[in-house]
Formats: C-alpha cells, sequence, structure tokens
C-alpha cells in the first residue's frame, strides 16, 4: 500500500553545500505491517517518514500511497490525502494546548467535515478505548506526558486512517507510559493497522514485525524483527 521508489532529499546546508537526508531509498510496505525505523541520530529516519506522508516533497523518487502519487497531488489535494488516509503521532505530541482533549481529538473528524455529532461520538469512542475517557475536560498541559501521547494516538485514529506514522512515539515518556503507548501500538496493529514507527529503541524496534535501518539517507538493512522470527 504504501510505495517508495528511489526517494532522494537533499538539503540545501546552511553556509553552502548539500545534506544528502535520503540517498536513494526504496521500500515497499503492505497492509497489517508494523514496520520500525531506525538508525543514528542524522540518519534521515523523520525525513523519510514525513516524505512518506505527504508532508514533504522528495528531490528526487517516487512516493506511491494505495495507487495515488502523493506528490502528484497539488497542496490541497495533499492536505486531503493526509486527513483522510494518514494519522501522524510525534514524540512532542503537537496537541493544541487550548482545546480539551475530546476537541484536539475530534478536531481532524472536523477539518474532514463529519458533523459534530459523529466527530464528537467518534472521539469518545477512542479516548473511553484509551482509558482517557475521564479526562476529556482537561487540556494539554493538565494531563501526564503519557497521557499526552495517548491523546495523540486517539487524534491519529479519528478519521480511520489506513496508515499511523509515528516519530518517536515514546521518545518523550518514561519507561511505564511508553510500555503502554507500544502495548496499544501493537494492539491496532494485531486488529490490522498498518504501522510505521521511527524509534532509538532496540528493544521497542524489535516489537514490530519488520526492522528497517538506514545510515546516512540508505536501507542497510530490512528483517523480520525478533518477535517476528520466535512467533
Ligand atoms: N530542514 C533541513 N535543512 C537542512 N538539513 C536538514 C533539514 N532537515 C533535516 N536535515 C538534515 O538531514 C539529515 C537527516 O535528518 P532527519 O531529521 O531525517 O534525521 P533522523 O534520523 O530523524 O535523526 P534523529 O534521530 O536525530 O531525529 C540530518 O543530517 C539533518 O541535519
Ligand atoms: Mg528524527
Amino acid at each position: 500500500m504504501i510505495e517508495i521508489h528511489e526517494v532522494s532529499r537533499t538539503f540545501a546546508a546552511p553556509g553552502g553545500g548539500e545534506v544528502k537526508a535520503l540517498d536513494g531509498v526504496s521500500l515497499r510496505i503492505g497492509q497489517g505491517e508494523l514496520v520500525a525505523i531506525v538508525g543514528a541520530s542524522g540518519s534521515g529516519k523523520s525525513t523519510l517518514l514525513f516524505t512518506m506522508g505527504g508532508l514533504s516533497a522528495p528531490t528526487g523518487g517516487r512516493v506511491v500511497l494505495d495507487g495515488q502519487a502523493v506528490y502528484d497531488l497539488d497542496q490541497g489535494g495533499r492536505a486531503a490525502l493526509r486527513r483522510d488516509a494518514i494519522g501522524f503521532v510525534f514524540q512532542t505530541f503537537n496537541l493544541v494546548p487550548y482545546l480539551t482533549t475530546l476537541e484536539n481529538v475530534m478536531l481532524p473528524a472536523i477539518l474532514a467535515k463529519r458533523g459534530r455529532r459523529e466527530a464528537e461520538a467518534g472521539a469518545m469512542r477512542l479516548l473511553e478505548r484509551l482509558g482517557l475517557g475521564d479526562r476529556r475536560h482537561h487540556r494539554p498541559a493538565q494531563l501526564s506526558v503519557g497521557e499526552r501521547q495517548r491523546a495523540g494516538i486517539a487524534r491519529s485514529l479519528v478519521n480511520d486512517p489506513g496508515v499511523i506514522l509515528a516519530d518517536e512515539p515514546t521518545g518523550n515518556l518514561d519507561p511505564e507510559s511508553a510500555g503502554h503507548v507500544v502495548a496499544l501500538l501493537r494492539q491496532l496493529n494485531e486488529e490490522g493497522q498498518t504501522i510505521v514507527l521511527v524509534t532509538h529503541d532496540a528493544d521497542l524496534a524489535e516489537q514490530a514485525s519488520r526492522v528497517v535501518r538506514l545510515r546516512a539517507g540508505r536501507i542497510i538493512e530490512d528483517r523480520p524483527s525478533m518477535r517476528k522470527l520466535a512467533s
């Protein structure tokens, strides 16, 4: 469902020269996979995830999502694709500070022009499921960091996207909250949700089904996880 063909991404380096953040990356990710993208800091993980998600155009190559060449779409078409087909989860949560938890989770549904009542019902179902039902009127600053990330995951799910793209979703969490978030992502995947996550955490990566390792903008390893091999 996600096909990346020979994607490269070059940035102008401040002070001259350029950085090849991605250098000829090809990757196919099928429905129902849970893929961990790993690699050293600066190896191109976030750039790959954002390029995959229609947030950052590659300098070369193609990204195809469910048969649609993502960067053939104009800005508006790409925004609609991101809204409807992709759920983003960020390391720093990116919740809107002046909205309540419920309003944050509803927001993508409202933007997708679903009725307010339907948006609210969908958001409430997710909050209940993620154990945040009684936090619905809290604002992000009034939530624990683990709760903020669960709210971020609820928000990513509200439009029932084909794929979740998560950049270091446990990067700001204590080990216990991180464990909850990992368990949640695995459970969603077991229900069929396709998930691509970037992580520094080797243990977390082995919870995926497949591990893709980048070095200097290239894929140097693509293998089943230890968990997959053990099962
Ligand atoms: N906007 C930008 N302008 C210039 N260079 C950039 C820009 N964004 C990223 N880069 C460079 O591209 C390379 C890859 O960056 P990227 O953010 O994808 O790395 P990463 O693997 O996600 O690292 P980390 O684990 O630290 O988050 C880095 O060398 C970075 O300095
Ligand atoms: Mg990164």
